[in-house]
């Protein structure tokens, strides 16, 4: 077993996550309990207006916007955010699309949250544009598991070994936050870690909405890459989405399964 030092690893902080897959599939979806609304009422009405333009002022605004519109006990709130590195043409697409598939799945309901790959959605009646609150985060996980043939000596049993993957994700993780945090507008950060002969390369991504401050990103992340070792141990690949902000690691592209909650 390696130990970890910096001269044992490259770590690229570079474009190469940024490949797009394919999958327009939804993520995740939460249907809010915070009451329903009526067909024709006022609440319906601000819901469209809202829905109406969130499309095409995020592609606007570069991927994020937030807005709230009416008056209590009408008054309804929404913020989207497309990841950081997909076209306008794809984050209007998701949008839209994101739009259509909430409230079909949530209908009348007055909140609701929606995950994409490449965007997410979250309105509701509840004031929350003005809070950091990662609103209950959503766990992804690999459809695989680590095995003795992608590491060698990999025992699932075996705590050295594992502690030692788990500490090599952290360093991703916490690289990758930091660039989202320190280093981009965007709040947005992508990398690679690629220790040579013990590992393969894993990739890593997160994300803040960019209306958090540098120091808000950074703690918003870093909630969620203390939570990464109890949840992911042992996995392939992981990822935990928040409306606030989110990040994963994999050992290469492919597709997520099996979805759990943060606590
Ligand atoms: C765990 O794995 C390490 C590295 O392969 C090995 O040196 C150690 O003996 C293993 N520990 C146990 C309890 O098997
Ligand atoms: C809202 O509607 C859903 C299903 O359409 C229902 O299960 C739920 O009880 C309703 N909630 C309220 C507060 O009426
Ligand atoms: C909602 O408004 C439309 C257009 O005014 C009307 O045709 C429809 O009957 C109304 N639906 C309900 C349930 O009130
Ligand atoms: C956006 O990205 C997609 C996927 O990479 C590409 O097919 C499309 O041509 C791009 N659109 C624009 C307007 O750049
Ligand atoms: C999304 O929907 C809005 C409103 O219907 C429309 O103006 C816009 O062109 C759509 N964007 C994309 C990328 O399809
Ligand atoms: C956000 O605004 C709402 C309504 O204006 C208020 O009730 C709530 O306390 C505010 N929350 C924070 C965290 O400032
Ligand atoms: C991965 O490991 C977990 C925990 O040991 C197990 O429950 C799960 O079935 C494994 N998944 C696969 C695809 O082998
Ligand atoms: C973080 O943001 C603060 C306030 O905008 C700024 O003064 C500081 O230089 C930033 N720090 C870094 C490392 O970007
Ligand atoms: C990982 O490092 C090896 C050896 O330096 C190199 O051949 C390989 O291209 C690297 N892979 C990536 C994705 O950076």
């Amino acid at each position: 077993m390696q130990n970890i030092t910096p001269c044992l690893f490259a770590l690229f902080l570079t474009n190469l996550c940024l490949h797009l897959s394919s999958a327009a599939d939804v993520l995740y979806q939460v249907c809010g309990t915070t009451g329903n609304y009526t067909v024709n009422s006022t609440y319906s009405s601000n819901l469209k207006t809202l829905t109406s333009s969130l499309s095409t002022e995020a592609v606007a605004e570069q991927g994020f916007y937030e807005n709230t519109i009416g008056t209590a006990p009408d008054q309804i709130s929404g913020l989207v955010l497309c990841r950081g590195d997909v076209n306008s043409s794809i984050c209007g697409d998701c949008l839209n699309q994101s739009i259509q598939y909430v409230m079909n799945g949530c209908p009348y309901a007055k909140e609701a949250t929606i995950y994409y790959d490449f965007c997410l959605l979250r309105y509701s009646n509840q004031q929350f544009l003005n809070s950091t609150d990662n609103m209950n985060p959503n766990l992804l996980y690999s459809t695989q598991n680590v095995t003795s043939s992608i590491i060698s000596g990999w025992d699932p049993s075996n705590n050295t070994v594992k502690n030692y993957f788990n500490t090599v994700v952290n360093t991703l993780l916490s690289s990758v936050s930091d660039q989202a945090a320190y280093n981009s507008r965007k709040r947005f950060g992508t990398g690679v870690i690629n220790i040579t002969g013990s590992l393969p390369v894993i990739y890593g991504l997160s994300q803040c909405t960019p209306d958090f401050s540098n120091n808000t990103c950074r703690a918003c992340l870093q909630d969620l890459i203390d939570e990464m070792p109890k949840y992911f141990s042992g996995n392939q690949g992981g990822r935990i989405l928040g409306v606030r902000c989110n990040l994963r690691y994999k050992k290469e592209f492919g597709y997520y399964c099996l979805s759990g909650k943060v606590g």
